[in-house]
C-alpha cells in the first residue's frame, strides 16, 4: 500500500489556511473506509471510521493488534457523545465540562450504532474528545466518529513524533498526517463511568484526584494495573499486554540518587565487558554522571510533564541506536507520576531493582 504523507503547518495551536485541503483529503480517505494516522495532544492515533466494522478490522490488521482489544472513539463536538453512548450519567457531563476537549477517555454504555468490531465485542464504548486542533479538524472532516488506537505497531512505544509513526505505519496506513502533537506524551486517562464508584482503568495526565475533586466522590484505580502480581485481569483489555517496550532490555533502578548512580554504573560496567551497548535514562542533574554509551535526559528532576513528553521518544531512540541494555532512573508515582511509572514499568516488563 502506498502511504501518503500529509504535512501540516499548524503552529501555536492554530491551523493555517494551507492545512485545510490536506485535512479534507484525509477526512475523505476515512469516509471512504481508509485509515489515517494523525497527531493528538497525547500520542499519534491511527484513525478509521468508528461506525464501520470494516474500518475497525483494518486498524487491527495495520497495528497487528488482537481484536479483543477495543478502540477509543474520538469525537470533535460534545453533542456527538449522545449519538454513541446510552444513558449518559451526570458524572460524564461534569467531567466533559471540565476536562473536554482534552486527554480524558470515558467508558460508557454503548448505543447499537457502534459496531462490535470497534468495541471488541463489549457493550461499552470508550469516548474521547481530543484538544489538538489537527485531530479535531480531521475528526470533523471524517464524519465525526474516528476510532483510533495509538499509531504504533502493537507492543512498541506509542509514537509522539511523526517520524516514529512513519517508521511503524508507512505501507500500512493510507495516509499519515505529519503535524506536531504529543505535548502530553502519554495516552489519555481512561475512567470507567459504568461502575460505582468510577474507576480509573489507565492513569494519565488527568489524575484520580482531579476527577475525584470534580465529581465530589471517591474514585478507584483498577488494582490490576498497579500490581500485576495480584493475578487479576485489568479491566481495560489493552492494559494486559506487554506494551510500550523498546527492543533492548529495560530495567528500572530505584533508590537515593547516590545509590542509583553508583548502582547503574556498576551494572553498565559489567554489561560493557560482556559486549552490550548500554543506555541510561536520567534526570538532567544526574545525566553527566553515567558511564553508559548513550545517556538520554528526561528533563529537570521532578518535572513530570517534561519526563512524560520525552518518555516514548527516548525509548524509541534507544532502538534507533541499537542499545541492548537500558537502565532508567525511577520517578515518584504521585500525580501525573503514576502514569509515568505505569508506562515505564510495563515497558520494563516490571523489572525493577531497589538500591
Ligand atoms: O491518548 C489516547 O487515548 C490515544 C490517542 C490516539 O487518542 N489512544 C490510545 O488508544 O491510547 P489505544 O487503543 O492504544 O488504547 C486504548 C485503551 C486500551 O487499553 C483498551 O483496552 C481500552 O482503551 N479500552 C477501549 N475501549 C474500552 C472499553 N469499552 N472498556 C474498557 N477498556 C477499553
Ligand atoms: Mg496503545
Amino acid at each position: 500500500m502506498d502511504t501518503e504523507i500529509i504535512t501540516i503547518k499548524a503552529q501555536n495551536g492554530y491551523l493555517s489556511e494551507d492545512d485545510i485541503p490536506g485535512i479534507e483529503k484525509a477526512g475523505e480517505i476515512i469516509k471512504r473506509g481508509g485509515i489515517v494516522a494523525f497527531p493528538t495532544e497525547t500520542v499519534y492515533g491511527l484513525g478509521g471510521d468508528a461506525l464501520s466494522p470494516e474500518s475497525s478490522r483494518k486498524i487491527y490488521a495495520a497495528k497487528g493488534r488482537p481484536s479483543d482489544n477495543p478502540l477509543i472513539v474520538h469525537i470533535s463536538r460534545l453533542e456527538s457523545l449522545y449519538d454513541i453512548a446510552e444513558d449518559v450519567p451526570d458524572e460524564a457531563k461534569k467531567l466533559a465540562q471540565v476536562f473536554w476537549p482534552g486527554p480524558l477517555t470515558m467508558i460508557l454504555k454503548k448505543k447499537s450504532i457502534v459496531p462490535d468490531e470497534t468495541t471488541g465485542g463489549l457493550d461499552t464504548v470508550a469516548v474521547r474528545f481530543p484538544s489538538d486542533p489537527v485531530a479535531r479538524a480531521l475528526i470533523s472532516a471524517s464524519g465525526g466518529f474516528v476510532a483510533a488506537p495509538s499509531a504504533n505497531i502493537s507492543g512498541r512505544p506509542s509514537p509522539t513524533e511523526a517520524k516514529y509513526v512513519i517508521e511503524d505505519m508507512n505501507g500500512r496506513a493510507d495516509a499519515i498526517i505529519d503535524g506536531g502533537g504529543g505535548e502530553i506524551g502519554l495516552e489519555s486517562t481512561i475512567v470507567d463511568l459504568t461502575v460505582t464508584p468510577p474507576q480509573i482503568l489507565r492513569p494519565g495526565f488527568i489524575t484520580n484526584e482531579m476527577i475525584g475533586r470534580v465529581l465530589g466522590t471517591e474514585v478507584e484505580t483498577d488494582r490490576a494495573i498497579i500490581s500485576p502480581e495480584s493475578g487479576k485481569r485489568p479491566r481495560a483489555p489493552g492494559m494486559k499486554y506487554r506494551h510500550y517496550a523498546p527492543k533492548g532490555e529495560l530495567v528500572i533502578v530505584e533508590g537515593g540518587d547516590e545509590a542509583v548512580v553508583s548502582g547503574i554504573n556498576e551494572l553498565v560496567k559489567a554489561d560493557k565487558e560482556s559486549g552490550f551497548k548500554t543506555g541510561v535514562m536520567a534526570c538532567d542533574e544526574n545525566a553527566g554522571r553515567y558511564d553508559a554509551d548513550i545517556v538520554k535526559k528526561t528533563g529537570p528532576k521532578g518535572d513530570q510533564k517534561e519526563a512524560a513528553r520525552r518518555l516514548y521518544s527516548i525509548l524509541r531512540s534507544f532502538d534507533d541506536e541499537e542499545v541492548t541494555k537500558i537502565y532508567a532512573e525511577s520517578f515518584e508515582a504521585e500525580g501525573f507520576g503514576e502514569a509515568i511509572m505505569n508506562r515505564l514499568l510495563k515497558a520494563a516488563g516490571h523489572k525493577i531493582i531497589k538500591k
